[in-house]
């Protein structure tokens, strides 16, 4: 008999070993008991991601950090209280208990109380730390809805939680404070709200901090040759085969395949980011052009996840 709760039956096969993939409010996640770090394997194979990079885990609201984390700092506890549950992770010392599975063998721990209601729904039902990568094959475009996490693993999907799009669309901030206080990843949730908490914090540079999935090139790219564009080039106008994504609507005469708007509010431009790549990436062009997006804080999280996918392209075209 299945159950007829799908929580009970998602929380009962997490207990169980099994993956399950839920909503966040960022996007998708592919779950598994952190605590069992056969089940946690399953998630490196699904996704074909190297076994040493660190995954996050989640936790219901009001979970005690010290069971995760062997100190957490003064600052930890004010991000947490004002942010959680929400779209922030925070990079701590890990306690002994956390499988290397888990942490990719690194002396921190990243933990997150996420607020979709799904995903509290199912973490409360299940009573413990479930770890999970964004729910995509390695290298590619998360998912911010049900159906992209089918897209991604089709027959081999596991056991799904619908909660609708994600309302952020983009992955969590990640604040280090396992040493100095460290911007990893820009996010939902801005540096200058996270500097009125807990005072001035540093931008990680490119390849400091912890060895981290999403702080490679290697992410958040389409299969089509994505390149960003500056204002000349958009001036001179665009040659039939490419498929754009810009904030604006298509100039009279667009000679392209398909023209994205993806409008001017970076919160909503970062809501649709994915799924937008995602139409893109189908239409079969030859180039995905992205016009470059205002310089301003508001888009940090956005040009920093545009400036992935085009690098990865140009890694791509190097290989
Ligand atoms: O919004 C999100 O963060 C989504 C949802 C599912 O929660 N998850 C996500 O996971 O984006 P993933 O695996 O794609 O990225 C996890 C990132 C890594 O790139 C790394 O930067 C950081 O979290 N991270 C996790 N554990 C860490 C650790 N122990 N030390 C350092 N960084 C860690
Ligand atoms: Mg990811």
């Amino acid at each position: 008999m299945t159950d007829p709760d799908p929580i009970a039956h998602a929380a009962a096969l997490l207990r169980a070993g099994e993956l399950v993939a839920f909503p966040t409010e960022t996007v998708y996640g592919l779950g598994a008991d952190a605590l069992n770090p056969a089940a946690v394997a399953k998630i490196y194979a699904l996704k074909g991601r190297p076994a040493a990079h660190p995954l996050i885990v989640h936790l219901s609201a009001g979970s005690a950090l010290e069971a995760w984390a062997s100190h957490v700092p003064d600052a930890a506890r004010r991000l947490a209280a004002r942010f959680w549950p929400g779209p922030l992770t925070l990079i701590l010392p890990r306690a002994g208990g956390v499988p290397d599975a888990v942490t990719g063998g690194q002396d921190t721990v990243g933990l997150r109380v996420p607020g979709h209601p799904v995903a509290q729904r199912l973490l409360a039902a299940f009573g413990g730390g479930v770890a999970a990568p964004s729910a995509n094959r390695y290298g590619r475009v998360s998912p911010t809805s049900a159906a992209h996490v089918r897209e991604e693993f089709g027959t081999a999907t596991p056991c799904l939680l619908d909660g609708g799009d994600c309302e952020v669309g983009l992955e969590s901030t990640i604040v280090s404070l396992a040493g100095e206080p460290l911007l990893v990843r820009p996010g939902g949730i801005s540096q200058a709200d996270l500097e009125a908490v807990i005072g001035p914090l540093r931008r990680a540079a490119a390849g400091e901090g912890p060895r981290a999935p999403g702080t490679t090139v290697s992410h958040y790219a389409p299969a089509t040759p994505l390149r960003l564009v500056e204002r000349a080039e958009r001036d001179a106008g665009y040659g039939p085969g490419v498929a754009v994504l810009a904030g604006r609507p298509a100039p009279a005469g667009f000679a392209g395949i398909l023209w994205v708007d993806a409008g001017t509010d970076p919160a909503r431009y970062a809501h649709d980011l994915y799924a937008s790549l995602r139409r893109l990436d189908w239409v079969g062009a030859e180039l995905i052009l992205v016009e470059a997006v205002p310089a301003s804080p508001a888009w940090d999280a956005v040009r920093d996840r545009l400036g992935r996918a085009a690098a990865a392209c140009a890694a791509d075209e190097l290989a």
